[in-house]
């Protein structure tokens, strides 16, 4: 929910921060700014409102020189996003340079008490208390005065300051958000996420909760908010700057959208003995308490939380375990009925979504065992949960979630069949069966993605409408919810899913003649039901775009438009059926002219409750 990128080194430094940020855009993009020490020893910082382009047209015109900066990509939390709101924030004599990723939940106070104290606040933002209470304290150790501030404030944050009197320095500090360190030959990096600085080095180190990086050019420290020095976990990135670069493609989302195979793939991949069964080994839980699991929750957000939604099919059929699914924002709140008899699996694409984190917190403290099912290497969610599953899709960049959603799905999958293999509720035959079925998935997505041109073709009828409606029965349903976000999320049309079986009760009353209706009409026990319901919304005037398997021609007389997806087990019908959702969203936005991987109001990221 913002990105931020440190550098001391001996390049100039605004070259490394912007391109830092450049890769970290993702995470907001309503502002932007850099700050960098120049050999003056002047602390010198540009502000711009908007994308990172209108910082670029500064830069261009004015480039500090300096081997040490720091830098901010924005999503607004508090004051609007203008040039005053940008980061980095400064102090009074222009001597403190700060850019905060979070929300400091006592900003009210200490801006109080700043401005008693006889501070000009200048920004409507909760950072600028943190530049003003690092002015007032430094005493000629930067971390040290960092370390001091942090203990006075509440709430969720990664800080990364310099100041012009600490020349050599650059101080991080976080609780409850990401930051890593990346660790160069004579440089050194700060930032929200690897993808910031891999173009320089693949050693990473990670920052854990409540810890204050101190960057040199020559060496890094970490320690506790006490100054007590602490060892942090190194590990290497095993991806390359091209997995975080467009290929060739105008936008990401497309990049990724063709990935999809590719990310099925390497999710299964390594996870099935030579026996043909499931080895989860990074499932560090162990077998006698899964087999003491009575009821499963899955927790998440957006389009994870779709993928959640199929996880309880699958889980439930496999296992007959209940499983319940819930939006992470709404479970702690509602004190859920949670305790050690209870398997919560948080799904994640980054691991960082506050919401979902927040819910991993509560369940852990009802001593449930957490499961996180994340994209993400050692982000927060998978460090503070028992045990985590990597769906090991490379790094997601547009906005909008694809691949990592394709392989979340995947993941669920593979915790119903090893859920059902370890609690004997399904033959290893049987297991052994779906799991090769599994692996016919890429080959099928690949298929899928060849026959899109009839979804292309639509793009500028859909871009023209008022409301589109998406309906699905059984794992459709999901699927016609993920098919009505992306479409809001990427083209800004009002578009909402329902089960097929719904509509009939309140939602039919939206359609008019020419409204839209996408149906994901899969072969399915409720196929006949599913056509029923097709025929009653095109009763009512609706124009119907039909989803529909190979060799099932029961909806199609019923279909203005037909598209065709290869046949599959109908459990695994959604690995299929979102692929042509996800490249409508994605045409109607270049048909109305949109920024597909960047779209207005969203983060990738989401790190605020
Ligand atoms: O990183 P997460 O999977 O926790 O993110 C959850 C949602 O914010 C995310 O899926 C969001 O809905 C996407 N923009 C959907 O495309």
């Amino acid at each position: 929910m913002c990105g931020i990128v440190g550098y001391v080194g001996e390049q100039q430094a605004v070259e490394v921060v912007m391109d830092g940020l450049r890769r970290l855009e993702y995470r907001g993009y309503d502002s932007a700014g850099v700050a960098t020490r120049d050999p003056d020893g002047r602390l010198v910082v540009h502000r711009k409102a908007g994308k990172l382009v209108n910082l670029e047209k500064v830069l261009d015109a004015d480039t500090p020189a300096g081997t040490l900066g720091i830098g901010h990509t924005r999503w607004a939390t508090h004051g609007a996003p203008n040039d005053r709101n940008a980061h980095p924030q400064v102090d009074c004599s222009g001597a403190v340079a700060v850019v905060h990723n979070g929300t400091i939940e006592n900003f009210e106070a200490l801006l109080a008490g700043l401005e008693e104290r006889g501070h000009a606040i200048t920004s409507e933002t909760d950072t600028e208390a943190v530049a003003h209470l690092i002015e007032e304290r430094y005493a000629g150790d930067l971390a040290e005065t960092v370390r001091g501030v942090c203990k006075d404030l509440t709430g969720s944050f990664v800080l990364v300051v310099t100041h012009r009197d600490a020349p050599d320095v650059v101080i991080g500090a976080r609780r409850n958000l990401p930051l890593v360190v990346g660790l160069g030959e004579g440089e050194n990096f700060l930032a929200s996420d690897v993808t910031a600085f891999i173009a320089h080095t693949r050693t990473a180190r990670v920052v854990d909760q409540d810890q204050v990086v101190e960057l040199r050019r020559d060496g890094v420290t970490i320690t506790d908010l006490d100054g007590n020095a602490v060892d942090g976990e190194t590990f290497t990135v095993d991806w390359d700057t091209a997995a975080a670069e467009k290929g060739g493609y105008r936008f990401f989302m497309e990049k990724e959208i063709q990935e999809q195979p590719l990310a099925v793939r390497d999710t299964l991949g390594g996870r099935l003995g030579a026996d043909g069964l499931l080895h989860l080994d990074e499932l560090a839980i162990s077998d006698e308490d899964v087999r003491g699991i009575e009821q499963v929750f899955i927790v998440a957000c957006g389009s994870s939380y779709h993928s959640g939604l199929v996880g309880k099919y699958a889980i439930e059929r496999w296992t007959r375990v209940p499983v319940q699914v819930e939006m992470a924002s709404e479970f702690r709140y509602r004190d859920p009925v949670v305790g050690r008899n209870t398997l919560v699996i948080a799904v994640s694409q980054s691991g960082e979504t506050a919401d979902t984190l927040e819910a991993v917190r509560h369940a852990r403290a009802q001593k449930a065992w957490v499961l996180a099912v994340t994209n993400t290497v050692g982000s927060t969610i998978a460090r503070e949960s028992d045990a985590a599953l990597y769906t090991r899709c490379g790094p997601e960049v547009a906005v909008a979630s694809t691949k990592a959603v394709i392989a979340q799905i995947v993941a669920m999958y593979l915790v119903g069949l090893y859920l059902a293999q370890l609690r004997g509720t399904r033959d290893p035959d049987e297991v052994r069966a779906h799991l090769h079925d599994l692996q016919q998935i890429p080959d099928l997505i690949a298929e899928t993605l060849t026959r899109m041109g009839p979804i292309r073709a639509l793009a500028g009828e859909i871009a023209e409408a008022k409301r589109v409606l998406f309906i699905g029965r059984h794992v459709g349903y999901p699927m016609a919810l993920e098919g009505a976000l992306k479409l809001k999320e990427l083209a800004y049309i009002s578009a909402e899913g329902f089960p097929a079986g719904e509509i009939k009760h309140g939602p039919i009353a939206l359609i008019e003649p020419g409204t839209p209706v996408v149906v994901l009409a899969t072969r399915h026990a409720l196929s006949a039901k599913l056509v029923n319901n097709v025929q009653e919304v095109r009763a009512r005037g609706a124009r119907t775009i039909v989803i529909a398997t190979d060799g099932d021609d029961s909806a199609a007389p019923y279909a203005d438009h037909l598209v065709r997806v290869p046949d599959t087990k109908s459990l695994y019908a959604p690995l299929l059926l979102i692929v042509p959702m996800q490249v409508l969203a994605c045409e109607v936005a270049k048909v109305l002219g949109l920024d597909v991987d960047q779209p207005r109001n969203l983060a990738k990221s989401v790190t605020v409750e």
